[in-house]
C-alpha cells in the first residue's frame, strides 16, 4: 500500500512550553521590540548593533538548561518513525528543538538561529550564544556575519521543496501558529486544493481555523501527542 505523505508545519506555539517566546501572543516577542527595528534588512543595514544584540539575546536563551524540546516535538519523532509513508516537518521556528528532538526530514524556512551567515562569501556557519558582530567566518576569515535568519523581506528557504510536498501530501497539520505570515499561512490551502485533508492544531482558534478540515484545541504537549496516536492508529487498522 502506497501512503501518502504527511506534511506538518510547526510555528512559535509548538516551543512555548519548552519557555520560549511567540511573537504575536500577548506577551509575545513583537509585543516588546518592534519588526521594523530587529527583523528587517533595513534595520540591520540602519543598526547592526541593535539586531545583533536582539539575535545574540535570543541564541543565549536557545541555550539556558530549562529550555528543551517538548512532548509535541517527540511525538512528532514518534509520528515520523512509526508512521509508513514520508513525513515532513516544516518549521517557521529557527530555533533547534526540532533538531535536538532528532526530527529525521526537518526544514527551517525561516532559518537557524544557531547558525550565522557570512555576508562576504555567504558560508553558513554553526554559531553559538552572543558576540557574532566580532566574530569570524570559519570560511574565509572576514568579520562580517549576520544571522542565518529570514527577515521580513527576504525570501524564504526551501520553497520549492516544501511546495512539493504540500502537493503530494496526504495530510497536512498545522501546529502552534496563528497563520499571520505568508508563504506559510497559505500552505494548509495548497495542501487542501490537491486533496490533502487539513487539521489545526494550536492552543486557540486562528483566523484560518474555518479552513481547515478539522481543529484541536488546546496546548501543544498536550493536543499533538494525541493526534500523533490518532493518525498511528488509523495506519495501524488500515494496514
Ligand atoms: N500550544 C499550542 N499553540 C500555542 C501555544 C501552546 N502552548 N502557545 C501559543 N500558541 C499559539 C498561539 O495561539 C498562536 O496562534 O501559537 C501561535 C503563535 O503565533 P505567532 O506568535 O504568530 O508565531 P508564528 O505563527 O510562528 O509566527 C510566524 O512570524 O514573526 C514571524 O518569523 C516569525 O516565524 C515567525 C512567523
Amino acid at each position: 500500500m502506497n501512503w501518502r505523505g504527511i506534511v506538518v508545519l510547526t510555528g512559535a506555539g509548538i516551543s512555548r512550553e519548552s519557555g520560549l517566546s511567540t511573537f504575536r501572543d500577548a506577551d509575545g516577542i513583537w509585543a516588546k521590540v518592534r519588526i521594523e527595528d530587529v527583523a528587517t534588512p533595513e534595520a540591520f543595514a540602519r543598526d547592526p548593533a541593535s539586531v545583533q544584540a536582539f539575535y545574540d539575546a535570543r541564541r543565549v536563551q536557545l541555550r539556558d538548561p530549562g529550555v528543551q524540546p517538548n512532548a509535541a516535538h517527540r511525538a512528532l519523532v514518534r509520528l515520523a518513525r512509526e508512521y509508513p509513508g514520508p513525513v515532513l516537518v516544516v518549521t517557521q521556528n529557527v530555533d533547534d528543538l526540532h533538531d535536538r528532538a532528532g526530527q529525521p526530514a526537518l526544514l527551517h524556512m525561516h532559518g537557524e538561529l544557531a547558525k550565522a551567515q557570512c555576508l562576504h562569501c555567504g558560508a553558513v556557519s554553526p554559531f553559538e550564544g552572543a558576540g557574532l558582530a566580532a566574530a569570524f567566518c570559519p570560511a574565509c576569515g572576514a568579520r562580517a556575519l549576520r544571522p542565518y535568519v529570514v527577515w521580513f523581506g527576504e525570501i524564504p528557504m526551501h520553497i520549492e521543496e516544501i511546495e512539493e510536498a504540500l502537493e503530494a501530501c496526504g495530510l497536512f497539520a498545522a501546529i502552534g501558529t496563528s497563520g499571520q505570515v505568508y508563504p506559510a499561512a497559505g500552505y494548509a490551502e495548497t495542501a487542501r486544493a490537491h486533496g490533502a485533508r487539513t487539521v489545526e492544531l494550536n492552543l486557540e482558534p486562528t483566523t484560518l481555523t474555518c479552513s481547515f478540515d478539522h481543529a484541536r484545541h488546546g496546548p501543544a504537549t498536550e493536543v499533538v501527542p494525541a493526534w500523533v496516536d490518532e493518525v498511528l492508529s488509523a495506519t495501524r487498522d488500515r494496514r
